[in-house]
């Protein structure tokens, strides 16, 4: 049975399907007549991501489990595969993890009989945060064949420039980075271009967060980052009249992006935060539909109800 681990598993149809599942559950919530409980194990800090996730499940109707490593046994050395196990043992019914490793999964995944959601790996993977803005770009385009796409940032310590190169270049964009020297990441095979044909070609800029807390030391490059690499209210006027900004979340305003354009007319920051809540519901009912544990009549009375609205 599949966790869902990485954006890369999902093929072109289950993503569309996502998204329509993600739209029927836009403004509205599932009566579940069964009990079902989830815990969120996050390891590192977030806002957006736990925070939707918890808001996803209560508006399923399922019952949130109380987990923060700071109060947890985790403070008394407990690992990861063991409070999973935990969780499992005493009811359980999924798991969304947050991990600083990238593999943090691997010893989970034959070991752990309920499903598991990764909340973002290390600096390799965040997958629902990736059909987050798949589904934004969506909402904007209804396509995206040949739509011209740049990952601008901190490429090489980011979890989400993998999950959506690789996912965007799937659905049939063209794909681009943008970095700064020592924010590249060769391993990944996308052409670099500059911020300034990165504004003058793409549909959609797509900014990634200055991850200060991975680096070793404050780059030289960092005093002039804005001006030099990042999106300064002149670059905005030149992107293209129908262009969109995203940014996963949270912003280094003034960073990576002029504190004025976060809201701007052409911003869908905080349109993707709201697509969170709807896609993980998507996402959670998909996976816990797969695994036999949520009951299939449920769902379908719920899709009913909410197409014929
Ligand atoms: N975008 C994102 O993952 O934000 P959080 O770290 O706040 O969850």
């Amino acid at each position: 049975m599949r966790h869902f681990i990485s954006a890369n598993q999902l093929t072109v149809e289950e993503i569309m399907r996502l998204f329509e599942t993600a739209d029927w559950y836009r403004g509205t919530g599932l009566e579940l007549k069964q009990q079902l409980f989830a815990a969120n194990l996050f390891f590192e800090p977030s806002t957006r991501t736990k925070s939707s996730f918890i808001i996803a499940q209560r508006k399923l109707g399922m019952e949130v489990l109380d987990f923060h490593t700071e109060t947890s046994s985790v403070k008394k050395g407990e690992s990861l595969y063991d409070t999973a196990k935990t969780f499992e043992s005493i009811g359980a019914n999924l798991l969304v993890v947050r991990h600083q490793s990238d593999s943090w999964f691997e010893k989970l995944k034959g070991n752990i009989s309920i499903p598991m959601i990764n909340a973002g790996a290390g600096t390799a993977e965040h997958p629902t945060q990736c059909l987050l803005d798949l589904m934004t770009i969506y909402q904007e385009y209804r396509t995206f064949n040949d739509l011209k796409i740049v990952i601008v940032g901190d490429i090489k310590h980011s979890r989400v420039a993998q999950s959506n190169a690789y996912a965007l270049k799937a659905l049939g964009a063209k794909v681009f980075f943008s970095a700064a020297p020592g924010f590249e990441a060769y391993q990944l095979d996308f052409p670099y271009i500059s911020i300034e044909e990165a504004v003058n070609r793409c549909d959609a800029i797509m900014l990634l967060r200055t991850q200060h807390e991975r680096h070793d030391q404050r780059s030289a490059f960092m005093t002039d980052y804005l001006e030099n690499y990042g999106l300064t209210k002149g670059r905005e006027k030149q992107m293209k009249k129908h262009a969109i900004i995203l940014h996963p979340a949270p912003i280094n305003r003034g960073v990576e992006i002029d504190s004025d354009l976060v809201e701007c007319e052409r911003s869908r920051i905080f349109k993707q935060m709201e697509n969170g809540v709807y896609i993980r519901m998507a996402i959670i009912t998909n996976i816990l539909q797969e695994w036999g544990i949520m009951n299939e009549n449920t769902i379908e009375k719920c899709k009913t109800a909410i197409s014929s609205r």
